[in-house]
């Protein structure tokens, strides 16, 4: 799809449909309802007052052959109330002017965007959304389809500003938008076809195009290592594990400066392991890697986009599934960091891998640590589908993760950490165990993780719930929702 911005009047620009949003709370004569009216005839007028169409978040109207325009059809659609206008918002309404404009099988879409924002803001956001959109998970269906993808989508201003950094705003958008789109792909994966050496070819394919090195390290190397937690997990499975390195090219260590690590739980499969999950939504389970497709994605991003802070990805990928070689419940292992895990519970295996993974991140240097994870159904429990949980020792870091979510659109909610929450995985036998009480499972969860941050600078996201959309949503479909790429990507383009 071609993304473009177009600085022409809104009836001049011949596509097949102009998507045109409206406040629900703006007054008949606001200039941008004028002027549509002005172009058409008073459509929006007779669309209202006929009651046809109302302008709440998202909710479409479609007019064929619109008098006075260019555009075969119009779309108006409804952009809620002004005081929830943010950035994000302006990405969900490109995405469902592109997900509208599919369905009605048009190829060229106009999307007027009438935002007080700086126009390579807005443009990026636009495009974010327009990819978003245009994305569909449908890849292995077999029948003849033709194709449905959209292949122009202009972004005009409705302002009438001129062209200034829209384009450079656009390539940015298209650069997260893509890597978007990459992460959904990874974790709509079926398990079978997505396996941790296939997780690792894959980010050699997609780093190699977006200028990152790729390093793949091998059941043998973690041996040396003893990396036995995230061995531990590995065990049951016919599949090898791979801790992948993902560093963007070019970028030298500079010594003094902070060293950022992204570190992404990788389980192309969690059938629970010898504690077995129940068959119902186990196929779920092929998106426990979504932290690792959302961590492959922002490094994809970061790559292209040139940060000033040095980061580096860690993936820990590995399968988790029940046999003859499994860990077993009861089994103590020795860390990579030292410290000795009681495993009570071969299900919480994401803190297993997690464990090694953060440890090893200190090991090569990082000096802050950002770990994403499909961790805890308990999450899901405590925040739904809405919010990812956030918790942390880095205050400062969680604000700025926090005050980015106006842009991203990805919802964090901070969690405590408070230390009373450690003893529910006091280990009588061990250091520690994998698993507390029946209470605050999210929280004990970022308590295990705690303990091989140590005093590193180190926040936990929790994204079990936010990763899979099962509705589907005006602007995106369902499936995988790339939780992350974009909060992890926005956090190094804002300082
Ligand atoms: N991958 C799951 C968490 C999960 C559950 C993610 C549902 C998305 C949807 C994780 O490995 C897990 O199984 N956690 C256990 C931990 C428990 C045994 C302490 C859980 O949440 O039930
Ligand atoms: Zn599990
Ligand atoms: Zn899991």
């Amino acid at each position: 799809m071609i993304i473009e911005f177009v600085d022409r009047r809104f009836p001049e620009i011949p596509c097949d449909l102009l998507a045109y949003p409206l406040f629900e709370d703006e007054p008949e004569d606001a200039p941008a309802v004028v002027a549509l009216d002005r172009a058409t005839g008073g459509v929006v007028h007779t669309m209202r007052s006929s009651g046809e169409f109302k302008p709440k978040l998202h909710s479409t109207c479609l007019i064929h052959n619109p008098r006075g325009l260019k555009a075969r059809r119009l779309l108006l659609l409804g952009i809620g109330k002004k005081k929830d206008l943010n950035l994000a918002r302006w990405r969900d309404l490109a995405g469902t002017a592109a997900r509208s404009a599919k369905s009605a099988a048009c190829k060229t879409v106009a999307f007027a965007a009438r935002s007080e924002a700086r126009l390579a803001d807005l443009a990026r956001i636009c495009a974010e959304g327009a990819l978003i959109g245009n994305y569909d998970s449908d890849i292995y269906k077999t029948r003849e389809k033709e194709s449905r993808e959209l292949e122009r989508f202009l972004v005009l201003d409705l302002k009438g500003r001129a062209a200034n950094g829209a384009e450079e705003g656009i390539r940015r958008g298209t650069i997260i938008g893509d890597a978007v789109n990459l992460a959904r792909n990874l974790a709509n994966e079926p398990a079978n076809v997505l396996t941790p050496a296939s997780f690792a070819e894959k980010c050699t394919a997609a780093g190699s195009v977006a200028g990152l090195e790729v390093e793949v390290l091998e059941r043998g190397e973690m041996e040396k290592l003893g990396m036995n937690t995230l061995l531990a997990v590995a065990r049951g499975s016919d599949e090898p594990p791979k801790l992948i390195i993902l560093r963007i090219k070019g970028q030298r260590r500079r010594k003094g400066a902070p060293l950022y690590a992204l570190l992404g739980k990788g389980v192309t499969f969690d059938s629970g392991g010898i504690s077995i999950k129940p068959a119902e939504k186990m196929e779920d389970m092929k998106a426990d890697m979504a932290g690792a497709a959302a961590v492959l994605g922002a490094m994809v991003c970061l790559a292209q986009l040139r940060p000033a802070q040095q980061v580096i990805g860690l993936i820990p990928a590995v399968e988790n599934l029940p046999s003859g070689k499994a860990t077993k419940p009861g089994d103590v292992v020795k860390t990579l960091l030292g410290k000795t895990v009681e495993i009570i519970n071969t299900d919480a295996e994401g803190r297993l891998i997690l464990a090694d993974t953060i440890a090893y991140a200190r090991s090569i240097g990082a000096t802050r640590l950002i770990d994403i994870a499909t961790l805890t159904g308990a999450c899901i429990v405590a925040l739904g589908m809405v919010y990812a949980g956030m918790m942390g020792t880095d205050q400062q870091l969680m604000d700025r993760l926090q005050k980015n979510c106006g842009v991203t659109g990805e919802k964090l909610w901070q969690l405590p950490l408070d230390d009373d929450y450690r003893k529910a995985i006091q280990s009588e036998i061990a250091d520690i165990k994998n698993v507390g009480n029946r209470w605050g499972g999210a929280i004990t969860a970022g308590k295990f993780l705690q303990e091989f941050a140590e005093d590193t600078p180190w926040v936990h996201l929790d994204i079990a719930g936010v990763d899979l959309d099962h509705d589907g949503r005006p602007f995106a479909a369902k499936g995988a929702t790339g939780f992350g790429v974009r909060t992890l990507t926005q956090l190094f383009l804002t300082g």
